[in-house]
């Protein structure tokens, strides 16, 4: 099923807010043709994470924005459909950074090829691609969760939070995940397997999530930021630990920020209560790649680690499902299907 134009969808203008679809512009283009050292990829899945908001913003963050009139830029499942590059061949599956568009060029570089009899292609966007490592890296080198303490995770049920309460688990910690939605919340508990699950929406919400950890916390992998972080930050333990790995609830806001100046009290706890805060921004940890791909292959392939992904068909509804995945719209690590397999 050969499509006659690569369809793409840029970035039409930066948002104010939360983005609405009329930031986004979809277009068709020709499909490009390789040239020597070239090959052309057909897009069947685009992976949709959170960081993508941040690109759509001006200014430089640790990567440079998208511009205005740009294909806005994602992580890819693609397969290789033209190939005058010696290392590929047509139906050669690989791992690609091709962005929101059905076709793309690549010279190679950056591409790994995948193995769909190992598992399925997927997951290469999330539980053993850069979700999952950002889980495993960050968790492990920052966090360092040790037998019995208490490992606290939001966005529970979604790509990074998934993973890192069951590798809590699977290390000897309690996980205690926070999540939007009882439907959410089951899920975190029964299917993954974590100690307690906490509707971050419920009115009580901070006491429950202090009946959920008797005693205190000692590892808060910090996805959200906003309300959770104010629930969570009281329930410290000393030396707790604290990766900082993503702020969903702020990704929207501009400064000023409302509310009262907290940093002054925040940083007296830091000190008094020895604790360690740490950004990261997981390629940091690129030298960990292959333990990641062996052990949470191995986790994965055992049934210790579960995962979910949301599938949602059509590159054209990749706008409107950023949108959801910026209010918890989502149900699992996010993937959009742009053709079939
Ligand atoms: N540092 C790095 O290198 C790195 C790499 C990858 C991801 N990240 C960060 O990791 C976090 C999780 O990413 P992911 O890919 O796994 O996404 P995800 O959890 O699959 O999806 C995002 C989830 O965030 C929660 N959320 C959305 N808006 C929220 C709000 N206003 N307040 C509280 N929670 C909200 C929702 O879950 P609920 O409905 O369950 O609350 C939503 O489903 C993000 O902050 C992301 O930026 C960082």
């Amino acid at each position: 099923m050969s499509k006659a134009s690569n369809t793409r969808i840029l970035l039409a203008r930066r948002p104010q807010g939360l983005p609405v679809p009329e930031d986004f512009r979809i277009e068709e283009a020709p499909i490009p043709a390789p040239r020597e050292g070239e090959l052309l990829l057909r897009i069947l899945y685009l992976s949709l994470d959170p960081y993508m908001r941040g690109r759509m913003n001006a200014g430089k963050s640790y990567a440079r924005p998208v511009e205005i009139g740009e294909v806005m830029e994602g992580g890819t499942v693609a397969e290789v459909v033209q190939s005058r590059h010696k290392e590929f061949a047509p139906g050669d599956i690989v791992l690609s950074y091709s962005g929101w568009q059905s076709h793309a060029l690549s010279a190679g570089a950056g591409l790994r090829k995948l193995d769909p009899q190992e598992a399925p292609v997927t997951t290469a966007l999330g539980v053993l691609g850069m979700p999952g490592f950002t889980a495993y890296a960050g968790l492990l080198s920052i966090g360092r969760p040790r037998p019995g303490e208490t490992v606290v995770v939001a966005a529970a049920s979604g790509a990074v939070g998934s993973a890192v309460g069951q590798i809590a688990r699977i290390k000897g910690a309690r996980a205690v995940g926070i999540a939007g939605g009882p439907e959410k919340c089951a899920f975190v508990r029964g299917t993954l397997g974590f100690d307690a699950a906490i509707d971050r929406r419920a009115p009580d919400f901070a006491a429950r999530l202090a009946e959920a950890c008797p005693e205190g916390v000692d590892v808060y992998f910090e996805n959200v930021g906003g309300a959770v972080w104010d629930a969570v930050f009281p329930l410290l333990n000393d030396f707790a630990r604290i990766p900082v790995c993503g702020l969903i609830a702020q990704y929207n806001a501009a400064p000023p920020f409302p509310g009262p100046d907290r940093l002054p009290p925040v940083m007296a706890q830091v000190l008094t209560r020895s604790l360690t805060i740490r950004g990261f921004i997981q390629r940091e940890f690129a030298d960990q790649r292959p333990a990641f791909y062996r052990e949470m292959g191995q986790w994965v392939r055992e049934g210790r680690l579960r995962y979910r992904e949301d599938i949602v068909d059509g590159l054209e509804r990749a706008p409107e499902a950023l949108i959801g995945l910026l209010q918890g719209r989502n149900f699992g690590k996010l993937i959009v299907r742009v053709a079939p397999g």
